[in-house]
Formats: structure tokens, C-alpha cells, sequence
């Protein structure tokens, strides 16, 4: 194991009914907020009219930053901004998915920034300060709700990149919030908590059992859910445990003391900057592919792999039968519930390989289970047609 530092401030809340905690969190943050939120799946679902009743009997005046599109843009995040400094807002609530939740973050470490909110994306600078953000999850996928994690789209450039910038405060998660996900976006988002899995569970570092169970216990139970949440959207207990393990699968738990890949969602980020295409659907995609391409540096991960999470039985087979069985076990999986399978199912072919594999490696080589140059992406990308 390595050395690690674990901190995460995030008060998670988590159940039926809790977002009545909104009032009092709403008190204590301030007088003025600025409400960020999508194209109005919260307006159908009545949680709009909830939350604002709730941050009015507060006390807060609530300024509003709509229409945040999945895979958020620089420019949606740049109005969030201005409006802000304009109205002197003392605090953020996200109200949506991954993308609102992102779209927030940058608002927040972008209105303290004298320079360009989209330095701390191109790694020309680093977001110290920050407006407090709260939010409330609506869709189990990316665990931004607590992390620092942000992922914005310069659409200008076709850039899609991810930066720390900071936590939320506090995250409101009832997991009938989740019922109204359609039945694509729920597939996608089982796609993002299992790559979140498997970017920190293909390492080299050695002697983390801990660690290995932990991501074996998410990806099981993402597993044993996904057809059932399926099957019934409105099983609370299916959707508590999706909900759950997304979180638990990105807040900075499975990492400590791990040298983690995260080749997989630079490939996929490159491609979604160029197609705009959802990140759960390029990840189940792209993943397996993946796989299969690294998986010979590390046999006896891939071996553990295929027999904990996938019940493969390895009895008088050969290592790589194994390993090779796992990721076919994976492939089918994804096949089985309706998750995308090639880069055709988007109407994607070979015209952008290059400028994608170029993409995916703007600051150099990719990965650490296998060191990815943007030759490596070009294969892997052609194998995901
Ligand atoms: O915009 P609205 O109308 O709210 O509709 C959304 C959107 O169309 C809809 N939706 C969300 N909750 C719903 C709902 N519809 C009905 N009922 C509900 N309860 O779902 C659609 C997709 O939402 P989005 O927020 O885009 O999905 P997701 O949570 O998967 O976020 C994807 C974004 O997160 C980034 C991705 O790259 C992508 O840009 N990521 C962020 C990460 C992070 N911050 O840590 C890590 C991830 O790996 C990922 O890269
Ligand atoms: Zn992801």
C-alpha cells in the first residue's frame, strides 16, 4: 500500500424525506442563492417547487441559472458566473444530475477567480477559493455530490475536461428523487459507477486488500441491482443501493493508498467533446475495450477480477481463459441491459479517430495499468467502432 491523505468535508444526507434538511443548511449559508438546475426534469417532478419553497421559508432570495445541459458548457457556466458577481449570491445549490452538479462547481471557484474559469481546466491554474455549494442528486452516476470533481465542455475548442475544484458543503440524496430517471439514463449511470470501479480497481499496487473489497462490495452490488432497478425504476431499496454505491464508488474512498488508471474516462471525454455523446454510454463502450487491450500487465488482477465480481469458475482453465472470461462477463453485462456496445450505436466511424486519440492525450501519455500514448487510444478507439 501507499502513503495516502483522506479528506472529505461533504455532509452526506441520505433518505426518504430528507430534503427537508434543506431549510435549515439554506439558514446557515446565507441570504441570496442562486439556484442551478437542467432542462427541467425537476420542474416535472415537482422537486423545483419544493426546494424553492423551502429556500424562501428561509429567508433567501433565489436567483436561477437554468438550462444547464448534459455535458455542461463553458458558456452556461460563464452567465452562472457574471449573474453571481452581479448579485452578490452568498451560496450555490445544485438541483439535477452530474452535469448541474459540475456546472455549480465551477460557478462557485470561478467567481472568486480573477483570470478565466476554464484556466483551472487547462491546468494553468488551481481553484483555492470558493462560494459553499450544496446540492441535491437527482441521478445516481458521477458521485460529484462528493467529490471535488468537475467536468466542462469548452464546446468552442472541443475540449471536455475534468478539474478538482470543490466540494459541496452538503448533499441531499433521497432515492426517490431518482424515480423519474428514464430508463437510458439509469443504464448510463450504472455504466459510470462500474468504470468509476474499474479505473481504481486496475492497479499494480499490491497488498490492498481493503481496498479490493471495497470495490468488489460496490460493483456486486451495482450488479445485483441494475436489472432489478430496471425492471421496477420505482423500487426504492434497488434505487437507494445504485444511488449509494455511486457515491461511495467516486468520493475519494476506493483511491487512498492506490495508484488508480483513469485512461478509460480521458478516451471517453475526448470522444464526448467531439460527438457529445452521454459519458455513461462511451464508458460502456469504450471500457471493455479497454480491458482487453491491458489486460496482460496485470493477469492476476484481471484473474480476481473474473472469479469475485463475475463468478467465473476457474477450474482447469489457464489464467488468460480466465481473465478473457471476466471481460467477456463484463461485455455481456452491458449488452444485457441495454447499454450501448459500439461507437456505431452513436453513428460514429472512423473520420475522427485521430483527432479523439489526440484529444484524449493533450498533456501526454494516459493511464498506469498501461501506460496509453495516442497511438494506444487510436487502437482502442478503432476496436470500439
Ligand atoms: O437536465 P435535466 O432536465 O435535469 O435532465 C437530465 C439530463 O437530461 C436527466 N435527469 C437527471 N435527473 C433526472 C433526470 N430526468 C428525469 N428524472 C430525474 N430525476 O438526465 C439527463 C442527464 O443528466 P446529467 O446530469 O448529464 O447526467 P450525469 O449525472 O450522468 O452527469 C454526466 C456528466 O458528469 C460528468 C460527465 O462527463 C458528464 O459531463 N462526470 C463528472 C464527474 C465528477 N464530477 O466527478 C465524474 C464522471 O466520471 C463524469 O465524467
Ligand atoms: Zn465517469
Amino acid at each position: 500500500m501507499e502513503n495516502f491523505v483522506y479528506y472529505n468535508p461533504t455532509q452526506l444526507i441520505f433518505g426518504r424525506g430528507q430534503l427537508a434538511h434543506l431549510e435549515d443548511k439554506a439558514k446557515q449559508l446565507g441570504s441570496t442563492v442562486l439556484l442551478v438546475y437542467g432542462g427541467g426534469s425537476i420542474k416535472r417532478s415537482g422537486l423545483y417547487d419544493k426546494v424553492v419553497s423551502l429556500l424562501q421559508a428561509a429567508g433567501n432570495r433565489v436567483l436561477e441559472l437554468p438550462g444547464v445541459e448534459p455535458n455542461p458548457r463553458l458558456g452556461t457556466v460563464q452567465k452562472g458566473i457574471d449573474l453571481c458577481r452581479a448579485e452578490g449570491v452568498d451560496w450555490i445549490l445544485a438541483v439535477g444530475g452530474g452535469s448541474v452538479i459540475d456546472a455549480a462547481k465551477a460557478v462557485a471557484v470561478g467567481v472568486p477567480y480573477e483570470g478565466n474559469v476554464w484556466d483551472f481546466y487547462t491546468r494553468k491554474a488551481v481553484a483555492e477559493k470558493a462560494l459553499p455549494l450544496g446540492t441535491v442528486l437527482t441521478l445516481a452516476a458521477t458521485g460529484s455530490e462528493m467529490n471535488r470533481g468537475s467536468v466542462v465542455t469548452n464546446w468552442d475548442t472541443q475540449e471536455k475536461h475534468g478539474a478538482g475544484t470543490t466540494f459541496p458543503t452538503f448533499s441531499i440524496l433521497d432515492p426517490e428523487n431518482t424515480f423519474s430517471v428514464p430508463r437510458d439514463q439509469t443504464i448510463y449511470g450504472i455504466s459510470d459507477i462500474l468504470s468509476h470501479v474499474f479505473e481504481q480497481y486496475f492497479t499494480h499496487t499490491s497488498e490492498i486488500p481493503l481496498q479490493t473489497r471495497f470495490a468488489e462490495a460496490i460493483m456486486k452490488t451495482v450488479i445485483e441491482n441494475a436489472e432489478r432497478v430496471l425492471d421496477n425504476p420505482q423500487d426504492y431499496d434497488a434505487r437507494a443501493n445504485i444511488l449509494y454505491s455511486g457515491t461511495m464508488a467516486l468520493n475519494g474512498t476506493l483511491p487512498v493508498g492506490v495508484t488508480t488508471d483513469w485512461a478509460t474516462h480521458s478516451i471517453e471525454h475526448a470522444v464526448s467533446a467531439v460527438y457529445d455523446i452521454p459519458h455513461g454510454g462511451g464508458l460502456a463502450i469504450i471500457f471493455p475495450k479497454w480491458m482487453r487491450y491491458v489486460y496482460k500487465e496485470n493477469v492476476a488482477r484481471f484473474v480476481r477480477f473474473a472469479v469475485e465480481v463475475w463468478n467465473v469458475d476457474p477450474a482447469g482453465k489457464t489464467d488468460e481463459e480466465v481473465a478473457l472470461e471476466g471481460i467477456a462477463a463484463v461485455e455481456a453485462f452491458f449488452a444485457r441491459i441495454g447499454a450501448p456496445t459500439r461507437l456505431a450505436d452513436y453513428q460514429i466511424t472512423d473520420e475522427h479517430l485521430e483527432l479523439m486519440a489526440q484529444k484524449a492525450t493533450p498533456f501526454g501519455p494516459i493511464g498506469q495499468f498501461k501506460t496509453l500514448t495516442s497511438a494506444d487510444v487510436h487502437e482502442i478507439l478503432r476496436m470500439s467502432l
